[in-house]
Formats: C-alpha cells, structure tokens, sequence
C-alpha cells in the first residue's frame, strides 16, 4: 500500500510537472512508438486540455474525449488542481495539432463532476474519471464518440491517441496513435511494476512493439471499432502509465463500460441543473442514508 501511494504522488508529480519539461534534462518518452494521426478529420472528438503558460498563452495538459457535443470525460486527476479549473481551455481536434490559432472558438469549462470515489477508495486508479460539461457545443459533424455499449474479451485491440511527452521531454506537436492489445486482468495485476489496478474498473494494455501513453496522455481515449460496422465506441480513459515510458509500456486505463452509472448520473445532474429540475426521490432517500 505504501509503496502504491508513493507512487501515485510520483505520477502526479511528474504528470503536473509535464508544463515544465521542455527546460528538464529527465529522460522522458513520447506515446512510445506512435505514429503521427496524418488523416483529416479521423479523430474529430479528441480533446487538448490546456493550461495557462508563461512562453505559450496555452499549453497542452492532458487528453480528453467529446461524448456529447458539450461534455467532455477526462482522467479525475487531471482536475484535481481546483484553482485551475476556471483557466483551462479545450481544444477540439480540428487539425491533429495541438497549437491553438486565435480563430479557435474559446471553449472553457462550465461544470464538472469527478467520480465521488476518487481517492476515496484504493487503488486510485479504480475511479480516475471525470464528467465535464463545457460551456458551447462543438457543432461539427460527427464530433462526439459513442460511449462503449460491452465488455471487450481479451486481447481485443484498441486505439490510444493524445499529444503526450515524445522524443525525450518535448509534447508532441502532432496528434500520435498507436494500437494497443488489452491484457487479461490478472496479467495486469501481476505485472508487479508499481502501479494500482482494480481488475473490472480498470484494463491494461501493451503492445509487441512497445507503444504506450506518457506524461500528458493521461484524460485520453482508448477507442474500439466495431468491425461489423465500423462505428467507433469509447471504451477506455488514460489513467496512468509506468514510468519511465520508454522502458515499460503498460499503460492503465479506466474502463469507461464500468462507469456507465457514473456517466450518466453526472449528465442528469448537469441537465437537473440545466432546467432547475427537482432531485428524484431515489436521489433524496439516497442523501438521508448518509
Ligand atoms: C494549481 O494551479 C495553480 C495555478 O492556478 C498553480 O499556481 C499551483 O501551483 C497548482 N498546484 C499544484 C499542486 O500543482
Ligand atoms: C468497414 O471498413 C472497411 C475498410 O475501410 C471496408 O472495407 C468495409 O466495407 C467497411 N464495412 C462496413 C460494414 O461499412
């Protein structure tokens, strides 16, 4: 257990200081391997998020997916930081570039919803999800992607994109994805390199050539696409990534199936809000239990 926090806070240490590593001299890794997105318009519904930065007006922070034209599901962790909540700025995936122009529509946070669980209940990386409402649609076509309707057997193959650390501390300036196999849970469990896992709430992956996410991937999507259809589903979010990322490439992701719940109480809590609509009374019975 000890060592498990221990290296939580490491993860987040140096995922926040993921701002400042283009001054670092640490040996740091890219989504290790990937390839650069080149096709337009293929990944319409991936998010930067941004924070404010001294040498840039934004830099990229961490990852994030439209589920709906104006909610967003990113890593809990990624918000944790609550005095920076009111300066991130979202940068839908218009270009496969994570710049921001000044004709891109400012899209801030207006409402947000971390998993209640979060850091409440070990390992931490069990409820590492969030439920953010923005403040304007993306009115684009096809802008969102659809929320994982199963589970995936073993050895299913998903896609992993974000603009994580690349070639040594530098974030990649090109949107990177690489295909990732999901392991068995007790593989994930046995992998014994330091980091949580709830088997169920969390899966695993790894690939032959060793791709994988890092600092600042964290908040992005694992992406399965039906073969029968071709319809893409979100099946997984970013949580954590052993480190260093060029040595181990296991990466953790929260599964979005497991959290069907948790989703969607937080959209009925954002559209109760919305239309200052009357908690249900399960929801009251629910609040006198405590
Ligand atoms: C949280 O964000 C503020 C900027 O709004 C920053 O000054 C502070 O260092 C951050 N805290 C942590 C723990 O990163
Ligand atoms: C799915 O995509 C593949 C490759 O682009 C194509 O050959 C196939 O016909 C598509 N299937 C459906 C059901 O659209």
């Amino acid at each position: 257990m000890l060592n498990s926090a221990i290296l939580m806070m490491f993860l987040y240490s140096n995922f926040v200081s993921s701002t400042d590593v283009e001054d670092s001299t640490e040996f740091q890794e890219k989504i290790y391997k990937g390839k650069d997105v080149l096709r337009k318009g293929v990944y319409p519904y991936f998010c930067s998020i941004q924070i404010p930065n001294d040498r840039y007006p934004y830099i990229h922070y961490c990852g994030g997916v439209l589920v709906e034209r104006n909610v967003m599901l990113t890593a809990a962790h990624c918000l944790t930081n609550t005095s920076l909540i009111s300066k991130l700025r979202i940068l839908p995936n218009y270009r496969n570039r994570r710049v921001i122009q000044k004709s891109d529509p400012i899209i801030k946070v207006k409402n947000y919803v971390i998993h209640p669980d979060f850091l409440k209940q070990r390992p931490y990386s069990m409820h590492d999800i969030a439920v953010v409402l923005l403040d304007k649609p993306d009115t684009r076509p096809k802008a969102t992607l659809q929320l994982a309707f199963r589970r995936l057997p073993v050895n299913t193959k998903v896609k992993l994109i974000g603009f994580g650390i690349e070639i040594r501390d530098y974030l990649s300036d090109a949107l990177l994805e690489a295909t990732v196999t999901i392991k068995d849970d007790k593989k994930c469990l046995d992998e014994k390199t330091g980091f949580e896992y709830a088997p169920i709430y969390n899966f695993c992956t790894q690939n032959n050539v060793g791709a994988g996410g890092c600092y600042g991937d964290a908040g992005g999507p694992a992406i399965w696409q039906d073969a029968r259809t071709n319809i893409s589903y979100l099946y997984g979010v970013l949580s954590s990534e052993q480190s260093p990322c060029n040595k181990f490439h296991t990466d953790v992701f929260v599964n979005v199936f497991a959290h069907l719940k948790f989703i969607n109480d937080a959209y009925l809590q954002f559209s109760r809000e919305q239309f200052g609509c009357p908690k249900t009374r399960k929801a009251e019975i629910t609040e006198y239990d405590y």
